[in-house]
């Protein structure tokens, strides 16, 4: 397929300037990897319900005039459109991506957690399959060169064959979504069959308008054998790294807490560590954001799956709400997880869990 593909925004936020943790207008990040894949695509309408935000993204991204709305609806009629970026915060990813998949776009770039409930998980990227839309999500780190280096590492075979695949995190959802995800990268895409996990949540801790909890411990185990662990909050420090993989002769650590250590080193069992370099690549970029559009138009352009398909990120996403489930059930959790609800949403509804307001 050669034709410009022509995107519009669902969501643009803020300019840039005024970003902050309850607010990042990460569509100017998408509009930018746009920008800089300009040779295949225009960005030709945006919808946002504050005309502020989309009057200023239309703007600085140089949206025409008649591509402005402040309705999803109204833009989805008027304007036809091959590509929609949805970022809006996440209990709006559901309702918003099945609006345009219904629309008739081709592809859906939507931002991370997948959506506010298991079930509105599942209904998305069901409702985008039937229609034949591509559905993919922003997790944009596994195209970082720590990542990539990590996992190639772990294809050569440095550390022996994958046992563990550990990550150490804010939380299980709103950045655990980013390390989920890693950790499917590194082990094969694949399911788990059972996660098993504990929370503290003593204080209130709405990231975009969901409840994350404060503090986690949990267990998994994937079809192949290889354990995944997660330690969030004050637990983190227990992984001490973003990520661990653990092999049967060595261990590659991303993100080592350690004052002074490289963002990628790895070691054989009781060897040294080696510094991999990454060349000026961190854990959040830059670049990331424009490689993972970049995968995601040349999914589109080639007929080919992108490696942030829904199948990827429901494999991430269910563990998510599978550690949830589990602190709910007392127990562990076999998967695949047949809830539809968001279980530390509903814990707290029901006086299961009791967080204190914040401040
Ligand atoms: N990939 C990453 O690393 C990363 C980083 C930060 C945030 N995020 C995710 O990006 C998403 C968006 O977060 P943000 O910080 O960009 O939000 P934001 O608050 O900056 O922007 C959201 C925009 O959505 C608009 N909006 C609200 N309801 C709408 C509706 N019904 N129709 C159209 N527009 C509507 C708001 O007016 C606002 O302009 C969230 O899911 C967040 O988790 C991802």
């Amino acid at each position: 397929m050669d034709a410009r593909l022509r995107v519009g925004f669902i969501g643009t936020g803020r300019k840039p300037e005024r970003a902050g943790p309850q607010g990042y207008g990460m569509a100017h990040q998408h509009a930018q990897a746009y920008r800089s894949l300009a040779d295949i695509c225009d960005i030709v309408a945006c919808a946002d319900i504050s005309e502020e935000n989309a009057r200023g993204f239309a703007e600085m991204w140089g949206v025409p005039a008649d591509g402005v709305f402040t309705s999803v609806e109204a833009m989805l009629a008027k304007v036809p459109l091959d590509v929609v970026s949805v970022c809006v915060w996440p209990h709006l990813h559901a309702p918003l991506v099945i609006q345009a998949a219904c629309a008739g776009v081709k592809a859906i770039h939507c931002e991370k957690p997948m959506a506010d409930t298991w079930g509105n998980c599942r209904l998305m990227a069901q409702e985008c399959e039937r229609r034949g839309v591509r559905l993919t999500f922003n997790h944009q780190r596994r195209f970082g060169r720590p990542f990539r280096e990590a996992h190639r590492l772990l294809a050569e075979g440095a550390v022996g064959e994958l046992r563990r695949v550990e990550f150490g995190s804010g939380n299980l959802y709103d950045y655990g979504s980013h390390n989920f995800d890693l950790s499917g990268y590194y082990v094969g895409e694949r399911p788990a069959r059972w996660v098993m996990a504990q929370i503290d949540y003593h204080t209130t801790n709405f990231v975009f308008g969901t409840h994350n909890e404060n503090s986690a411990q949990a267990v998994w185990r994937y079809d192949n054998g290889v354990f995944g662990v997660a330690a969030t909050g004050v637990a983190a420090d227990l992984v001490g790294c973003h990520n661990h993989i653990v092999g049967t002769e060595g261990e590659i650590e991303v993100g080592a807490r350690e004052p002074g250590a490289p963002v990628l080193r790895h070691r054989r069992h009781g060897g040294t560590w080696e510094a991999v370099d990454c060349g000026k690549e961190g854990l959040h970029g830059p670049g990331y954001i424009e490689r993972a559009l970049a995968d995601v138009l040349g999914a589109v352009r080639e007929d080919r799956v992108s490696e942030l398909c829904a199948r990827n990120a429901l494999n991430a996403t269910e563990l998510i709400f599978g550690s949830w489930e589990s602190v709910r059930r007392r127990g562990r959790v076999e998967l695949p997880l047949t809830i539809g609800d968001n279980p530390i949403a509903a814990m707290v509804a029901s006086g299961d869990l009791t967080p204190a307001p914040r401040g």
